[in-house]
Formats: structure tokens, sequence, C-alpha cells
């Protein structure tokens, strides 16, 4: 299969869609439709959108990303009434679209029958989800559909947060690629299970859980921050998975600034090695020609180029990569949450 790749213009710039905006969108819209798979943009991370109410459009997804059949697809929605005609919605959904939709934050409630259960991986609840990014809310209203879609990228490999990552790992395989630049946050959507009434987190992201403890008590799922022994499953399937790791092996430092810049000493003459620090903490690698990847400085940058980073570090051909563990507080909870993942779960306690 050929994948075209179409660049947003105007809309991905804040402006309304221009005609080239508008004729890449309904031709995305009518693939669709009429069951094929077209990759777009949101704030989170890029979306492998496929019609939300066709199982066989759906089996396309977990075929094209190479996923687990038991791993449920998130449902896009164009307008916080919407979600209704395909769950059971309740107050505290209606809290939370009041308060944070649109936005990063999906919410799983029991689901209507017009979802087939393929979309849900066999479960009776769905994810639902309405972004905030204009060209995937034009797409979704475009379309006149839901759109089931999981990030974009390969199974096992970290979400796409540029386009080219899309099509790094999607060429040939899928329709349609819109390219709408960078994703604005870089981690994947907060999500919260609400169908008893009582909120569970159960992935973190840029809606935070002090943002959600302002509107109800928030109980935080084990999986978010612990790696769960063999008996016990995480309440998103999804989470069980390896995931967002590179082929190289990441390792986590939990220490002080010294104890992190003497450990890179000690260990930089013992093979390649490459780091992943923020602006600041650059400096404790100084002299050491360990290789260096930086972030930024702060959460909201840790989060928008993680991903990013993760997908270079094979490219350094390094033995090891070092990450320092980062602060569990706001968005810094996802990425405490990802980078462990990545660095599958191991922590080196230095102090
Ligand atoms: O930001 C995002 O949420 C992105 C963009 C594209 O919207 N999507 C995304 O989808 O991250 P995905 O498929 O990569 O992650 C969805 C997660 C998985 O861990 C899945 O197991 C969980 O959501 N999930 C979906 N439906 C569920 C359900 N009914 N019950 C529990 N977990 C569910
Ligand atoms: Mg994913």
């Amino acid at each position: 299969m050929k994948t075209e790749f179409c660049k947003i213009g105007a809309l991905a710039q804040g402006r309304a869609p221009d005609a080239s905006d508008a004729e890449i969108l309904d031709r995305a819209a009518e693939i669709l439709r009429s069951g094929g798979l077209v990759a777009f943009p949101t704030e989170t991370v890029y979306g492998l959108g496929a019609n939300a109410l066709d199982a066989e459009a759906a089996k396309k997804i977990y075929a094209a990303k190479g996923r687990p059949s038991d791993n449920p697809l998130i449902i896009h929605i164009a307008n916080v009434a919407d979600a209704d005609k395909y769950c059971y919605t309740n107050e505290l959904y209606a809290c939370l679209a009041e308060r944070f939709l649109p936005g990063p934050l999906t919410v799983i409630l029991k689901k209507r029958d017009v979802i087939p259960l393929t979309v849900t991986g066999g479960l009776d609840t769905v994810a639902v989800r309405l972004p905030s990014d204009p060209t995937a809310r034009e797409l979704i209203r475009r379309a006149g559909i839901p759109i089931a879609a999981p990030s974009a990228n390969r199974s096992g490999k970290p979400s796409p947060t540029k386009a080219e990552h899309v099509l790094e790992d999607m060429d040939g395989r899928i329709e349609m690629i819109i390219d709408g630049g960078e994703c604005q946050i870089g981690l994947e959507s907060t999500i919260v299970s609400i169908s008893d009434g009582h909120l569970n987190l159960l992935r973190p992201g840029g809606i935070t859980v002090e943002m959600l403890e302002d509107i109800c008590p928030v109980s935080i799922d084990k999986a978010v921050t612990e790696k769960l022994s063999d008996g016990e499953r995480p309440l998103a399937p999804g989470m069980k998975y390896r995931h967002y790791a590179p082929d190289t092996k990441v390792v986590l430092l939990d220490g002080s600034d010294a104890e992190v810049a003497d450990y890179i000493k000690r260990n930089a003459p013992n093979g390649k090695i490459g780091l992943i620090l923020s602006d600041n903490d650059a400096h404790l690698a100084a002299g050491t020609g360990a290789e260096l990847l930086t972030y930024g400085d702060g959460d909201i940058d840790e989060a928008h180029r993680l991903f990013a980073l993760l997908r270079e570090v094979d490219r350094l051909g390094c033995d090891v990569i070092y990450a320092r563990l980062p602060d569990k507080k706001g968005i810094g909870l996802a990425v405490y949450n990802r980078i462990l993942k990545a660095a599958g779960y191991e922590i080196l306690r230095l102090g």
C-alpha cells in the first residue's frame, strides 16, 4: 500500500483551515468512512485512526501496529455531548468534561452496543477522548463518525510526537499520514476510569493528579508507579506491555547531583555510555566523554521531548543510557511512568 503524506498548513498554525487543509481533511474523512486508516496529530501524540463503529476497520489498526487484540482502543469524539451515543455517562463525566474537555483526558465508562467488542478488546467499557488539537477535531467533525485511535507507533516503540516518527513506523501500512507538526504535550492522555462514579487513575498525563483532585478524590492504579508481579493485572490492559523502550538498555539513577556526577565519572571508562539529562544537569557529565541528549528544562519540556529522545537513543550506539529519576509532581508523574517502563523498572539507588 502507498502511504500518502499530507501537510496541514493554516489549521496547524491556529488559523481557519484553508482550501488545501480542507481538501486533505475531506479526503482523510472519506478514507476513514470507507474503512481505511489515517494517522493524525493530537495535542498529546499522533493517533492511528479508523472508524470506531466498524469492527473490520478496527482490526486493521491491530494489524498495522502489531498490537495484541486484548489491548483496547480509545475512541475520539468531536464534542462533549457525543459521548452519550457511545457510552453511559454520569455526573462525574459532566464535571470532568466541564473542567478539562476538550483536552488530554480520556474517560472510561460502560459502553453502548454500537461500539464493537473488537474496539474495546472484549471489555464492556470504552475509553472516550475529546482532543483539543484543531486538526484532530476538524477531522473527527468532517468524518462524522467516532474515530478509534491508539498512538500511531508500532507496538512497543515510543509514541510518535512528529509525523516523521509515524512515517518511520507506518510507511506502507496505512493509507494516509496527516502532518500537523510537533505535538504540543508529547505524552499520551491521562486515562481515568469512572464507570462506578469513583475516579481511578490508570495512566498519568497532561491532566495531572493535582488537577483531578480539585474535582474529586483520586485513586492511583498500582501499575502507574510499580512493576506488577506475574499474577497482577493493571486496570488498563496496555500498561502491562513492554512499552516506550529503545533497544539500548536504559537505567534510572536516583541520587543527588554529586552522587550522579560521581557515578557517571566512574562508569564512563567502562564502555560507551549515553545520558538523558535536563539542560540544568548537563554539567554533571562534563569531561566524561559520554554521549549527551538533553531535554530542555522543567517537567513540561521533559514531557515534550522524552519520546523523541527515546527514538534517538539507539542511533548513538551506546552500551547503556542513564537518565535521572524524575520527580512525581504534576506532569512529572507521567514522565516518571513512561521512563520507568523504558528502563524496564531498573532504578539504581545511589544514596
Ligand atoms: O493521548 C492519547 O491517549 C493517544 C492519542 C492518539 O489520543 N492515544 C493513546 O492510545 O495513547 P493507546 O492505544 O496507545 O493507549 C490506550 C490505553 C491502553 O493502555 C489501553 O489498554 C487503555 O488505554 N484502554 C483503552 N480502553 C480501555 C478500557 N475500556 N479499559 C481500560 N483501559 C483501556
Ligand atoms: Mg500507545
